[in-house]
């Protein structure tokens, strides 16, 4: 059976790959994190990245010939999904996209606040989904230039300082005419590993809304399951494109039953 790519600037599409391994037991997954262009929020020449994704993925089909491309990434998907659609018509691929639609029809106060990096909230697809779900919303887009660094490094285990997230965080909430945001939509794929840390710094609670699972079921959705299956053996292949993840990315790669190919993808 193929496997199911799942592709991230870095070890955000993780939190999906987690998901997906739950609806999709059949499956062996590819691990790609383009590490060494991370973090894609900050890029400004956006032909260079576009040109740069779709470039990984002709190399990335060829060689693991994948049932179907994961992109857990929103700033990149937003960017280039398109671009990336059109040029491997024969490869089906599962994008990520601001769950604004959702958040629209879950609010209760009207006010939702979008999380995402500085990329993603610059983007036309973002305000177009603004525009086509959430028009009667009142929707505060929030670019964080920190937090997917953030989520790295404290997915990596080292100290975050709870002043530093509160600062990333804090735009999100509003209090507008005694009505308050009560949904924020994690549109990185990074923010997930910090939820706790968002609860515990939050003014108040709200919901914080992580895709994982509706990505995770869209792929299932493309991708039939079997009627019987063998169970897997073997560990999953993740590829950084520095190839040179450190030993505690690799240890945390392990723990999600991936282990680092050692070499470049690009
Ligand atoms: N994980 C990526 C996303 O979902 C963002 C991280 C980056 O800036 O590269 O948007």
């Amino acid at each position: 059976m193929k496997p199911v790519l799942v592709f991230d600037s870095g070890i955000g599409g993780l939190t999906v790959l987690r998901e997906a391994r739950v609806l999709m037991p059949e499956r062996h997954f590819v691990y790609v994190a383009d590490d060494a262009g991370f973090p894609y929020g900050d890029w400004t020449d956006l032909d260079a990245l576009t040109a740069r994704i779709v470039t990984l993925f002709g190399r990335l089909i060829a060689e693991h010939d994948p049932e179907i491309c994961i992109i857990a990434c929103n700033t990149a998907f937003t960017l280039m999904g398109a671009e990336v659609r059109a040029a491997f018509p024969q490869m089906r691929f599962v994008g990520t996209v601001p769950a604004i639609k959702p958040a629209a029809e879950r609010t209760r106060s009207g006010m939702v606040s979008v999380l995402a990096t500085p990329g993603t909230v610059k983007r036309a697809y973002t305000r177009d989904l603004i525009q086509s779900f959430a028009a009667q919303c009142d929707v505060q887009l929030v670019g964080s230039p920190h937090l997917a660094a953030m989520a790295e490094a404290y997915i990596r285990g080292e100290t975050i300082e709870d002043a530093a997230v509160h600062a990333e965080i804090a735009p999100c909430f509003r209090e507008v005419d005694g009505r308050r945001t009560d949904i924020v939509v994690l549109a990185c794929t990074h923010y997930p590993f910090m939820a706790n840390v968002f609860r515990k710094l939050a003014p108040w609670p709200v919901d914080w809304l992580d895709p994982a699972e509706a990505i995770a079921r869209q792929a299932r959705r493309l991708v039939p399951p079997p009627e019987s299956f063998a169970p897997l053996t073997g560990i999953d292949p993740a590829i950084f494109t520095s190839a040179a993840p450190d030993f505690a990315t690799r240890r945390l790669l392990q723990g999600f039953g991936l282990t680092v190919v050692d070499r470049s993808a690009l």
